[in-house]
C-alpha cells in the first residue's frame, strides 16, 4: 500500500481545473447497457473506479474504447447478466448494472455489494422498486437475483431519497412499459445529469432535479453523446485545501451552485469568493478569528455528506467550538480518530463530532479508512509544518484524478510513495 507524504505550512497559489464527476460518470456508464446503439460520454475523471466500471461493462460484454477522458461504449452484444464477484466486491457502484441489465436482459445477479468504512449501505431501496417495477428478486448467500419478463411503470415511493435508487430505478424505468413516478427522489446534480444522458438516448424523464421524477419507458432507445458534469466533491476538495492553507486560488469548470451551504460558511469565517461562470476565486486568510459553526450533512440541496471530512480538516484550523452531524451515512466519522493523532482536539461518537478548532496540529502517521477520509488527512496534513504521512493512498486515487500533482501545481509540498 502506498501513502503520500505532505510537508505542510505553505499557502496554496494558482488555479486548478475541475475533471468531470466520478459520482455522475458511473452511473452515465451503466446507463450505456440500456441501448443497442454506441454512446460517447466525454470528460470522464482517470480515476481507479472509472477503470473498475470498464472492466464490469467489457466483463458483460460490452465494447469499450478509452481515449483519454473520452469513452466510446458499445453495448450491442451484451449478454452476461451477473457480474462478476471480485469486481463487485472491489466496487459498491457496480450496483448501478442492476437497472439497465433488468430492463435490458430481464435479469440481473450481484453478490451482495459490501458494506464499507462509512456504513452498511443496504440496497433495499433499489431492490422494492425493482419489485415495484414488476421484477420478482431472490437472494441467497451467493447474492441477490432479480428477474422479470417485462417491467411496467409504477408509482414507487422511497423512504429515504437514495442517489443509489433513484438512478437505478429511473434506468430501470427507461424501458419499462408506461410510466414510472419516483416519488421522495433525491435531487443531486448527478441525478439530474444521468436524466439528461437518458433524454439523449430518447428517454422521457421529467422532474429531475426536484422530490418527483417522472419516467415514461420506451422500447428502442438511441445513442448519445454527452459531456460529464464537473465533480462538485472535487470541486470542494480543492477549496477546503486553500480554506485549510491560506492563498489564493482559481477553481476553473465548476458548478458553484452545486455546494448549496460551503461557500456560505468559507465567507462567514472570513473568505472572499469570487464566482465567475464556471470558475470560482477563493481567497483564504492566514489565519482565522474566532468562530464556532455547526454543520449537519443531509441529502441536497444539504450540505453534502461527501465533504464533510473534508469540512472538518477546515475546522481543525478555525478557533472556536464546532458541532458536525453526519446524518447521511451511520459511521462516517472515522476520521476524527486520524485527526486525532495529529493533535486534533476531537470527542465524536458514530453520528456527532465535537470540534475544538484552532489547537496546535502536528505532522504524524494517519490512515485513510475511505476516500473522503482520506482527502480531509491530506488537508489536514497541508497545515502543520512537518512531514504527515497518509497511507493507503490507493483508496484516494479510486476518486481523485493526479491529487499530488494537481495539489503540487498550487504549491504544496506532497509526494506519493
Ligand atoms: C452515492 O452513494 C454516492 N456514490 C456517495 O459518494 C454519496 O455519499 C451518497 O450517494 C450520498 O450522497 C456514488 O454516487 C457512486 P445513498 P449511494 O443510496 O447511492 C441508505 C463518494 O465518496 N440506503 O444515497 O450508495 C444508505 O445506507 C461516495 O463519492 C439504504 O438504507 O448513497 C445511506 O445511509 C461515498 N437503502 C443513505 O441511504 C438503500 O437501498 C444514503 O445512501 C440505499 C441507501
Amino acid at each position: 500500500m502506498g501513502e503520500f507524504v505532505v510537508r505542510g505550512g505553505r499557502r496554496l497559489n494558482g488555479a486548478v481545473r475541475i475533471n468531470g464527476a466520478k459520482n455522475a460518470s458511473l452511473p452515465i456508464m451503466a446507463a450505456s447497457l440500456l441501448t443497442t446503439r454506441p454512446v460517447i460520454i466525454r470528460d470522464i475523471p482517470l480515476i481507479r473506479d472509472v477503470l473498475v466500471m470498464i472492466e464490469v461493462l467489457r466483463s458483460l460484454g460490452a465494447k469499450v474504447e478509452h481515449h483519454d477522458r473520452t469513452l466510446v461504449i458499445d453495448t450491442s452484444h451484451v449478454q452476461q447478466y451477473r457480474v462478476p464477484d471480485a469486481l463487485m466486491q472491489e466496487m459498491r457502484a457496480s450496483v448501478f448494472v442492476m437497472g439497465p441489465l433488468l430492463a435490458r436482459l430481464g435479469r440481473a445477479e450481484i453478490v451482495q455489494p459490501g458494506g464499507c468504512a462509512i456504513g452498511d449501505r443496504p440496497i433495499d431501496l433499489h431492490l422494492r422498486g425493482f419489485e415495484a417495477l414488476g421484477a420478482k428478486v431472490s437472494g441467497n448467500p451467493s447474492g441477490t437475483v432479480v428477474a422479470a419478463d417485462h417491467l411496467v411503470g409504477a408509482d414507487i415511493h422511497l423512504t429515504f431519497p437514495s442517489v443509489g435508487a433513484t438512478e437505478n430505478l429511473i434506468m430501470a424505468a427507461a424501458l419499462a412499459h408506461g410510466e414510472t413516478r419516483i416519488r421522495n427522489a433525491a435531487m443531486e446534480p448527478e441525478v439530474v445529469d444521468l436524466a439528461q444522458f437518458l433524454e439523449r438516448m430518447g428517454v422521457t424523464v421529467r422532474g429531475a432535479g426536484t422530490p418527483e421524477i417522472r419516467v415514461i419507458g420506451r422500447g428502442d432507445l438511441g445513442g448519445a453523446d454527452h459531456t460529464v458534469i464537473p465533480d462538485r466533491i472535487e470541486t470542494a476538495t480543492f477549496a477546503l485545501a486553500v480554506a485549510a492553507t491560506g492563498g489564493t486560488v482559481q477553481i476553473d469548470n465548476c458548478e458553484p451552485d452545486h455546494l448549496p451551504g460551503l461557500w456560505g460558511y468559507l465567507s462567514e469565517i472570513g473568505c472572499d469568493i469570487v464566482q465567475d461562470n464556471d470558475s470560482v476565486t477563493l481567497i483564504a486568510p492566514d489565519a482565522y478569528a474566532p468562530h464556532s459553526l455547526t454543520v449537519h450533512t443531509g441529502p441536497y440541496p444539504g450540505f453534502a455528506t461527501d465533504i464533510q471530512a473534508q469540512f472538518m480538516a477546515l475546522l481543525l484550523k478555525v478557533p472556536g467550538i464546532h458541532v458536525v452531524s453526519e446524518r447521511v451515512f451511520e459511521s462516517r466519522l472515522g476520521h476524527a480518530a486520524e485527526f486525532r493523532r495529529l493533535g486534533a482536539h476531537i470527542v465524536a461518537d458514530q453520528r456527532v463530532a465535537i470540534v475544538y478548532g484552532g489547537e496546535v496540529m502536528y505532522a504524524g502517521r494517519v490512515r485513510a479508512q475511505d476516500l473522503r477520509a482520506g482527502a480531509a488527512l491530506v488537508i489536514a496534513g497541508l497545515q502543520p509544518s512537518g512531514e504527515t504521512f497518509i497511507a493507503n493512498r490507493e483508496v484516494i486515487e479510486r476518486g481523485y484524478e493526479n491529487l499530488d500533482g494537481r495539489l503540487r501545481g498550487l504549491g504544496a509540498d506532497i509526494i506519493s510513495v
